[in-house]
């Protein structure tokens, strides 16, 4: 049995009041699902702080591959365990398209989060062109690959895969549920058995509206959350609807 995770990735968004605004709006936040926030990193420490015995964990956006030493403006692994971390996305298509991040950077990121015990969210996904062009499994399969290689596969099966088509982020377009699912479907085989264990977030303009059809496919296991997690009325009811389905 999985159990469901709502994350809410709140990208560059925020300030100290506003996200004291927003950690208020999710007191009391009733769900049988996980849920995380995924705040800015100057923005961790209180969100930690304010979070502590809620249930709500933290993660963080990005990870350095690297452990410590001379890498100027770069945050270690190490680092966001200390402060009470618990997850971190890995190759978000943001980090991919906007910073370069290539498949073995990810594939490093993943293993480097692992080892000093946070659990990584490790993000897939096309885009149109690759969707239109017939692509789309070949290039997730690529992008898990990268990973499998380097991490092995049971240590990929521990950390939680989130499916993001590119297409869908930040515009509005969300998948369908069975566009979802065919996707979520073909990870876990090529998981295998192992696999079965390992949790699978949709992500790509999933709001309160469309989040209960998703979280009912069979291999979605809750979602990975931009815009709508920065309205604390909105990822409300998507957590709840989280706990329903599943
Ligand atoms: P969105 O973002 O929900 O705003 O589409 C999702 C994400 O980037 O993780």
């Amino acid at each position: 049995m999985r159990r469901p995770l709502v994350a809410g990735n709140w990208k560059m968004n925020g300030s100290r009041e506003a996200i004291d605004l927003l950690l208020d709006g999710l007191s009391g936040i009733s769900t049988t699902a996980e849920v995380a926030v995924f705040p800015p990193y100057v923005y961790l420490p209180q969100v930690v702080s304010t979070l502590c015995g809620s249930g709500i964990d933290v993660g963080a956006q990005n990870v350095s591959e690297y452990q410590a030493g001379a890498y100027t403006g770069e945050v270690a692994a190490d680092m966001l365990s200390d402060i009470g971390c618990r997850y971190v996305l890995v190759g978000h298509s943001e980090r991919r398209s906007l910073f370069g991040e290539k498949d073995r950077q990810v594939a490093e990121k993943f293993v480097a989060s692992q080892r000093s015990g946070l659990i990584p969210v490790l993000c897939v996904g096309e885009t149109l062109e690759q969707r239109a062009s017939g692509k789309t499994l070949a290039v997730i399969a690529a992008q898990l690959d990268a990973v499998l290689e380097r991490a092995g596969l049971e240590s990929v099966c521990n950390g939680v895969i989130a499916y993001e088509p590119v297409w869908a982020i930040g515009t509005g377009k969300t998948a369908t549920a069975e566009q979802a699912q065919e996707i979520h479907r073909e990870i876990r085989q090529q998981l295998g058995e192992p696999g079965m264990k390992t949790r699978i977030l949709y992500g790509g303009s999933v709001k309160a509206a469309n989040a209960a059809e998703l979280f009912a496919q069979q291999d979605v296991d809750g979602a990975l959350i931009g815009g709508a997690s920065l309205d604390s009325d909105e990822f409300r009811e998507i957590c709840k609807k989280a706990c329903v389905a599943n």
